[in-house]
């Protein structure tokens, strides 16, 4: 092409980078020729790389059509498409350049991690290596190829793939990471530092390097250099995620965590790791303030007379991790609860103008609020806090003020929804955030619940005596009253599955692309929300007994911006009229609920489609023998299942001495709010079980185990060191013996994963 003609000249601009002035040039010829399939191609990348994708499709879709499929115009097309989320489009783009141009490495390249993207990780894996048969060399790909495999469990194949790119291009830093990692998890610490340092003196400045340098020096104990090097991380990059992450752990470890950093780690969106909860209430539990306090309580002996005007106890009042604490999460620990309870009581009976606490105040609403109630109340608060709510409604009625604090303290102590004339303290313009915060969560959003309530579909009818009355019970305490949407990383089924069950790569799974999901006995939703983030493309139907808790679900979904949830109100022995089949049905502490928890499992299992799988969660009797003493030591004190009852059964629960079996209910952290502790120690109906029992259903039922979703790396480890020959942990009997001689390794419950077999049988 002769280099002064209008689209060379036009090709020059783009080439030095002059956008603005390459697209002028380009929409000049298509002025003269609007089918000028060239520069229409072109127009198209330069609008690409301007981040307008739709028009940088259109341009490349009508370059195809006045000019033909030409093998280049549809790669970019395909990756146009995966950069707009249309992966469809963009496979059958690369599909469409690899039929023309069988050995178009970068088609195979894009076909890869489209293929990656959507989880099928084998045939992005072959997608890979054809790639490279036409283009050897290529580095990016060879990375790709490598990180597939390593995520695949190719450990070997991918460890020799990073050695290569870096024996290239040794300065290739994602190598390094990947490499290292890879050694790392495969018990290769030394070589893991060897390849990171060796990296880092190429590249001393990166985050990412650095950071990962300083994982594998915690997990070697080696604390000092770990941190040295994990500050280094957030020197130079502060919102590193891996460093934050590693440095906080360290520091935990190290007895290092300072307040600075408990802050800020406390102050990240979403929820806090169990880690960071405990680290942050050990914290508080060191400072001053809170030493005075039981001290002081603890000398008088009257818990409800504390001097809250003292120094240390307007330091502790005031703390600000104790702040992020009461607002973050359910705070659980006895002492701790015991000290706010104690402080609630003060401020209520003790103190004549308490508005200098009313920060203090809100952050113990919103705690008190979502532990829904659960602290001990005296009769003489109980008759306080009933003449304040009088006074505060009275008020709203129109005939004075109620003040924010207290309103606040009220909020401490009952839910402000409960007010007659609670709308007209949303009127109200409230400007303090911590304030409006309590308005928005004990007013504006139960309402929203009320109305939610109205356009939930249900499905059947419920007669079944137990089922009305576990619907009752949650309706009354919905389970669990959740704050954050769960982090978790959005995967395919397959990788999702392959991941927990690495076997399964070699089983012969018609993988879903876009699973059909149910979720059955979904309560508040928690759960629905979390499948729905981490199996990609899926829709989910989750159904429940309780309206109350439905509606809760429906407007969390709604606040975490899911729409591919639907809810609806039935009873599983119901399921039986729907016609749908799925793809995965999940059910985590429902079926124990149940009268006959094999007959809900049956009705679950027929709408499983051939070859599906199911997650199931059951009580088991081993893990739940501190629970059972709890529930025996609740019924020969004659507890009732009220929030009163269940108040004072907790009081006498953390009274006991340390061995008694009912006592260790309070190291979990299912005691700390009402619904849980209703849960755990009130259900109306509750089945445990044992692996054996499970065993039997299992052949009943035609389902195949698949593995247990483990709660940590270390149970695994301890299985195969005992029973080196099932290497795949699929063996129910040896897990029964396992769990003999270690029964908390089921102590939430037995969380696993089973599969139709009847097809394959
Ligand atoms: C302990 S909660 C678990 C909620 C949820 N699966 C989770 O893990 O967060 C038990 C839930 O199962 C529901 N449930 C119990 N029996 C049921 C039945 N027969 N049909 C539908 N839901 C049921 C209850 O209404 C309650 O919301």
């Amino acid at each position: 092409m002769a280099s002064n003609t209008p689209i060379a000249r036009a090709l020059a601009l783009h080439k030095a980078g002059r956008l603005a002035e390459a697209e002028a040039a380009y929409r000049e010829l298509l002025a003269v020729d609007g089918r000028d399939a060239r520069a229409l191609h072109l127009l198209g990348l330069v609008l690409l790389s301007k981040k307008d994708i739709a028009a940088g499709i259109r341009c490349i879709r009508d370059s195809i059509e006045y000019g033909g499929p030409v093998p280049q115009r549809l790669y970019d097309l395909g990756s146009a498409c995966r950069a707009a989320g249309d992966l469809d489009a963009a496979e059958t783009a690369y599909r469409g350049a690899l039929d023309r141009a069988p050995t178009f490495a970068p088609a195979w390249s894009g076909l890869g991690g489209l293929l990656r993207q959507r989880g099928r990780l084998a045939a992005a894996i072959a997608a890979l290596e054809q790639s490279l048969q036409h283009a050897p060399d290529d580095p990016r790909t060879c990375l790709q190829l490598a990180s597939l495999r390593a995520e695949s469990g190719d450990f070997e194949g991918a460890e020799s793939g990073y050695r290569e790119v870096l024996a290239r291009a040794p300065r290739a830093s994602a190598a390094s990471i990947g490499l290292g990692d890879l050694l790392a998890r495969t018990g290769r610490a030394a070589d893991a530092e060897a390849a990171y340092r060796k990296a880092l003196s190429a590249d001393p400045e990166n985050p990412d390097l650095l950071a990962a340098l300083g994982e594998c020096l915690s997990a070697a104990g080696r604390l000092a250099e770990a941190e040295t090097a994990l500050r280094r991380t957030l020197a130079i990059q502060p919102g590193h995620v891996r460093g934050w992450f590693n440095l906080g752990k360290t520091l935990i470890e190290s007895d290092r965590l300072d307040e600075e950093f408990l802050d800020a780690w406390l102050s990240f969106p979403g929820p806090t790791p169990p880690l960071v909860r405990a680290a942050a209430i050990n914290h508080v539990k060191q400072t001053p303030g809170y030493r005075s306090l039981v001290q002081d309580r603890d000398a008088a002996g009257r818990p409800g007379h504390m001097d809250l005007e003292s120094a240390p106890a307007r330091e502790f009042l005031a703390h600000r991790i104790l702040h992020r604490l009461l607002r973050r999460g359910i705070v659980d620990d006895l002492d701790l609860e015991r000290l706010l309870t104690d402080v609630r009581r003060s401020i209520l009976l003790g103190v004549d103008d308490p508005s200098s606490m009313l920060d203090f105040l809100c952050g113990l609403a919103e705690q008190c609020f979502h532990n829904e109630y659960v602290f001990a109340e005296s009769a003489q608060e109980s008759g306080a806090i009933d003449r304040l709510a009088a006074r505060v409604d009275e008020y709203l009625s129109g005939s004075g003020a109620a003040t924010a604090t207290e309103v606040a303290l009220l909020a401490a102590y009952r839910p402000l929804h409960r007010l007659v004339n609670r709308r007209a303290l949303l009127e109200q313009r409230a400007v303090d955030e911590a304030y409006a915060r309590i308005l928005r969560q004990q007013i504006a959003e139960p309402d929203e619940e009320r109305a939610l309530v109205e356009a939930i579909p249900r499905i059947g009818t419920i007669d079944d005596p137990v089922s009305r009355e576990v619907r009752a019970q949650y309706e009354e305490n919905p389970y669990p009253r959740w704050r954050y949407p769960p982090r978790v990383e959005n995967r395919s089924v397959e990788v999702a599955l392959t991941g927990l069950f690495p076997y399964l790569r070699q089983a012969d799974v018609d993988w879903p692309e876009a699973p059909r999901v149910l979720v059955a006995g979904c309560g508040t939703g928690h759960q629905s929300v979390m499948s729905a983030l981490r199996f990609r493309d899926s829709s989910i139907m989750a159904v429940d007994l309780s309206l109350a808790s439905l509606a809760y679900a429906s407007r969390k979904t709604r606040e975490a911006g899911i729409g591919r949830i639907e809810y609806a109100q039935a009873d599983i022995l119901r399921l039986g009229e729907i016609d749908e089949r799925f793809d995965l049905i999940e059910s985590t502490g429902v079926l124990h609920h149940m009268a006959d928890p094999l007959a809900g499992w049956r009705v679950l299992r027929r709408l499983l489609k051939p070859g599906a799988f199911m997650k199931i969660g059951l009580y088991s009797e081993h893990g739940r023998r501190s629970i059972v003493a709890a529930r025996e030591f609740v019924a020969a004190e004659g507890f009732e299942s009220t929030p009163d009852g269940i108040r004072e059964a907790r009081q006498a629960l953390g009274r006991l001495p340390s061995d008694h079996p009912a006592r260790q209910v309070a190291e979990r952290p299912d005691f700390y709010a009402m619904s849980t502790c209703r849960d755990m120690i009130f259900h109306v109906q509750e089945h445990r079980l044992t692996i054996g029992q499970i065993n039997e259903w299992l052949h009943e039922l035609s389902l195949e185990f698949v593995g247990f979703e483990l709660t940590s790396s270390r149970i695994a480890r301890a299985y195969l060191e005992r029973f080196p020959d099932d290497p795949e942990l699929r063996n129910l009997d040896y897990w029964s013996e396992f769990e003999k001689d270690n029964p908390g390794t089921f102590a939430g419950m037995y969380l696993f994963w089973v599969r139709d077999c009847a097809q394959r049988s």
